[in-house]
C-alpha cells in the first residue's frame, strides 16, 4: 500500500466496537488511516455511495437491519469502494452470504489484529482496482467492436451495396428494353455491367482482406509480415524498412498470428502517421523460451504517459488496442519513446502458451 492516507468509513452501531477498530487502525504504521464512524444505518447509505472513501467496514448486526442488506443496497445505488463485513461471531453461512453479496472480505472482530486488518484492506483495495481496470478494458473493447461494426456497415453500404444497386438497375433496364423488342446492343452495355460486377468482386475481396488477411491462413504469418513490410516500403519510399525473422512458422501458436499481424499493422500505421522517421525495423524471433516482436523507428518520438493516461475513450485507440491485444493473448507489452531516439514497441509471449485470442 502507498503512503497516502486511506479513508475508511465504519458503519457500526456499537461504540465499543468503533473504539476497537479505531485502536487497531492507529496501531498500523503504514499507511495512515482516516476513520469516519457512522453509528446508524440511516445516514450510512449516503456516505457509502459518496465516493469519498477508499474502503468501507460494515458491521453485520446493525440496529434495524443486517450489514449485508445495507451493502447490497449501497452496491445497487452505485457504491464504488470495496466493503469488508465485520462480525461478532464467526459464522460460515454469513461468510458465504458475504461473498455472494460482493463483500471483499469477512472478519471476525475478536480475531482481528492490526496486521490482519491492514492486509485485508490492502487486498480489498487492490482487487477493487483490478476489477475497475477490467471493467474499463471490457468497455473499451466493446466500444471498439461497435465502432468496427459501424465502419464495416458503412463500407458495405458505400461500396458493394451501391454497386449492386447500380447493377440491378442496369439489368432491369436491359431486361425492359429487351422485352420491348429493342436490340441487345442498345442502351446500357452489358460490358459495362460486367465491369461493374468485377469492381464489386474486387472491392469485396479488399474488405475481406482487411477483416482477416487470407495470406496468414494460406501462407503463414512470416510470409504475411514480409508482405506487410513490402507494402510499407512501396507506399513509404522515404522510410527504410528492415526486418528479421528468427523463428519458424510452426513455433508460433495459431491464435497469436493475428495478434502479431495487427500489432505490426498498427505500429506501421503510427510510424507513417506520426513519426517522421527515416528508418524502421521489425524483428520477430524466438529468444530464451519466448516469442519476441519488436518494431522500432528513429523518428521524433512522443511522451507515452501523456497518451496512455489522458486518452479519450473513443479516440486514439491504436496504442491501447495493441497493448490490450498483446496482454489478452498472454503477452507482455512495453513501449519506449523519447524525442531524440524515436519509438520502440516490444511484445513478448511465453513460447507455446497463449491464454486467449482476441477477435481479429
Ligand atoms: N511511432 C510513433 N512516433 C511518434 N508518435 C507516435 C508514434 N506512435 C504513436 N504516437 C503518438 O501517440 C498517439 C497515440 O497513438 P494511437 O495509435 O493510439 O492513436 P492514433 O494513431 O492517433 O489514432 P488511431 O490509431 O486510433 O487511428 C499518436 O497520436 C501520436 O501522437
Ligand atoms: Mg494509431
Amino acid at each position: 500500500m502507498t503512503d497516502a492516507t486511506v479513508k475508511v468509513l465504519l458503519v457500526e452501531d456499537d461504540e465499543d466496537d468503533y473504539i476497537l477498530v479505531k485502536d487497531l487502525l492507529e496501531e498500523v504504521n503504514s499507511p495512515r488511516f482516516e476513520l469516519k464512524w457512522v453509528a446508524s444505518d440511516d445516514g450510512a447509505l449516503q456516505d457509502m455511495c459518496s465516493g469519498q472513501y477508499d474502503i468501507c467496514l460494515v458491521d453485520y448486526r446493525l440496529g434495524t437491519r443486517s450489514g449485508l442488506d445495507l451493502m447490497t443496497d449501497a452496491k445497487a445505488k452505485g457504491m464504488r469502494c470495496p466493503a469488508i463485513l465485520l462480525t461478532g461471531y464467526g459464522d460460515h453461512d454469513v461468510d458465504l452470504k458475504a461473498t455472494k453479496a460482493g463483500a471483499a472480505d469477512y472478519l471476525e472482530k475478536s480475531l482481528i489484529t492490526p496486521a490482519l486488518l491492514e492486509r485485508s484492506i490492502r487486498y480489498a483495495m487492490e482487487n477493487a482496482q483490478t476489477t475497475l481496470a477490467l471493467q474499463n478494458l471490457s468497455r473499451r473493447i466493446l466500444s471498439a467492436h461497435e465502432d468496427e461494426r459501424k465502419r464495416i456497415a458503412q463500407e458495405l453500404h458505400d461500396s458493394s451495396g451501391s454497386s449492386l444497386t447500380a447493377i440491378k438497375i442496369g439489368l432491369e433496364s436491359k431486361l425492359e428494353a429487351m422485352r420491348k423488342g429493342k436490340d441487345a446492343v442498345e442502351g446500357i452495355r452489358l460490358e459495362d455491367l460486367i465491369r461493374l460486377v468485377q469492381d464489386t468482386i474486387k472491392e469485396t475481396r479488399r474488405m475481406q482482406q482487411a477483416l482477416r488477411p487470407p495470406i496468414i491462413d494460406d501462407l503463414g504469418i512470416v510470409v504475411a509480415l514480409r508482405s506487410l513490410c513490402r507494402d510499407f516500403a512501396k507506399f513509404c519510399p522515404d522510410i527504410q524498412i528492415q526486418h528479421s525473422f528468427d523463428i519458424q512458422e510452426e513455433e508460433i501458436p495459431e491464435p497469436l498470428k493475428i495478434v502479431i499481424y495487427r500489432v505490426c499493422q498498427e505500429a506501421f500505421n503510427n510510424i507513417v502517421k506520426h513519426s517522421s522517421a527515416t528508418s524502421a525495423c521489425m524483428i520477430l524471433r524466438k529468444w530464451e523460451g519466448r516469442i519476441e516482436l519488436s518494431i522500432e523507428d528513429n523518428g521524433q518520438g512522443f511522451d507515452p504517459r501523456k497518451v496512455l493516461e489522458g486518452r479519450d475513450i473513443r479516440r486514439e485507440m491504436g496504442l491501447a488496442s495493441m497493448k490490450e491485444r498483446s496482454e489478452l493473448s498472454g503477452g507482455f507489452f512495453s513501449l519506449c519513446s523519447s524525442e531524440s531516439k524515436g519509438t520502440a514497441i516490444l511484445v513478448s509471449w511465453p513460447a507455446g502458451s497463449v491464454h486467449y485470442s482476441l477477435p481479429a
